[in-house]
């Protein structure tokens, strides 16, 4: 198999699995994406984590300990995908630490009171499933494979953060007021979650000639906030975006300029809490080494029992 071979599979829309020849730059490519996507799960764990205790009921926390368990779940779906590729789990975790590795700019923003977690669940993995449907046609089949899964448990985030938000915008004036200002903090780094505009993406033209990606930055970016503008409508909360109109011609909503400086600054490490969420990984990481090492020496003493 050569180049030529490989881009005739691809084009032929067979799924690439792991014992298939494949270019280097290929692989490479999904090493990055895959390991920075099941970092952001994981990371992204750490800003709901903070609200389970300090839930309103026995319901919500119920809901909110599922999510953030399901989180888990996927971040362990998309290691065990990137490890197909050649790479073991502690040099994905080592790339995070010593900050070679990115993980999703969204989760570096705090999240202040239980509103957000409405926010979270509606923007976030509203976002998340705009990309991630479109990811479950990728080419790589481990990956694609783990989208589908993860997809269906992603429409129950998305409906149990609408459902906060809209139960506090139909509440009190405060309760209200606390579902906009969610909103009014959310809105913009949800969309800069589709990445840099398609013009500024040095990893789209690969990605899509190699059908990692099926759809680029831009248009998912777009297709998010079509689907979304009318949710907040519904609820009577106000997107924060003054150049936001329905443009009859192109079928889609105009919206405002997005902030790149500060979506660069989050990128590289800049924002609110990256400092914070990298130093907690690290921390839980350091302290589960225990479970670790018991793990490997009951794999080893399994296998000497079994041989
Ligand atoms: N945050 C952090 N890094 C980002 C970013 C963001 N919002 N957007 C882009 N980047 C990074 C890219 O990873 C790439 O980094 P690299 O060159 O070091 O690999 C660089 O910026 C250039 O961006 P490109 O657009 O050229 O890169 P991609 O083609 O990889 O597109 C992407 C970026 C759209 C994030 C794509 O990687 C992707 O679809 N990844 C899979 C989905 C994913 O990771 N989602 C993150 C959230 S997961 C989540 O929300 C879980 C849910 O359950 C809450």
């Amino acid at each position: 198999m050569n180049e030529i071979k490989f881009q005739e599979r691809i084009d032929a829309e067979k799924k690439i699995e792991p014992k298939d020849w494949m270019p280097d730059a290929y692989r490479k490519h999904l090493i990055r994406q895959i390991s920075q996507h099941a970092h952001s799960e994981i990371i992204g764990m750490q800003p709901e984590g903070n609200w389970i205790t300090r839930a309103p009921s026995l319901r919500a926390k119920m809901i909110l300990l599922a999510k953030v368990q399901d989180e888990a779940g996927h971040g362990l779906y998309l290691y065990s995908a990137c490890e197909t590729l050649g790479i073991s789990r502690e040099e994905l975790v080592k790339q995070l630490h010593d900050g070679k590795a990115k993980y999703s700019s969204i989760f570096n923003y705090p999240t202040l009171s239980w509103a957000d977690m409405g926010a979270v669940g509606w923007l976030v993995d509203g976002a998340a499933i705009v990309n991630q449907v479109s990811l479950q046609r990728t080419s790589y089949g481990p990956y694609s494979r783990g989208m589908v899964k993860i997809c269906k448990e992603e429409s129950f985030h998305q409906r149990q953060g609408y459902e906060i938000m809209a139960e506090m915008a139909k509440g009190t004036p405060e309760q209200k007021a606390m579902a906009q200002d969610a909103l009014n903090r959310f809105w913009w780094p949800s969309i800069m979650m589709f990445g840099p505009q398609d013009s500024d993406s040095p990893r789209t033209g690969n990605a899509m000639k190699w059908k990692i990606k099926r759809q680029t930055n831009d248009d998912l970016r777009q297709d998010f906030i079509n689907k979304t503008v009318g949710q907040a409508e519904l609820i009577g909360l106000t997107i924060p975006d003054t150049d936001l109109k329905w443009n009859a011609e192109r079928g889609s909503y105009d919206f405002g300029e997005m902030d790149w400086d500060e979506f660069w600054s989050v990128v590289n490490g800049n924002g609110p809490c990256n400092k914070q969420r990298l130093a907690h990984h690290k921390k839980a990481h350091d302290e589960g080494k225990w479970v670790r090492d018991a793990a490997k020496a009951h794999a080893k003493k399994q296998e000497v029992v079994a041989n």
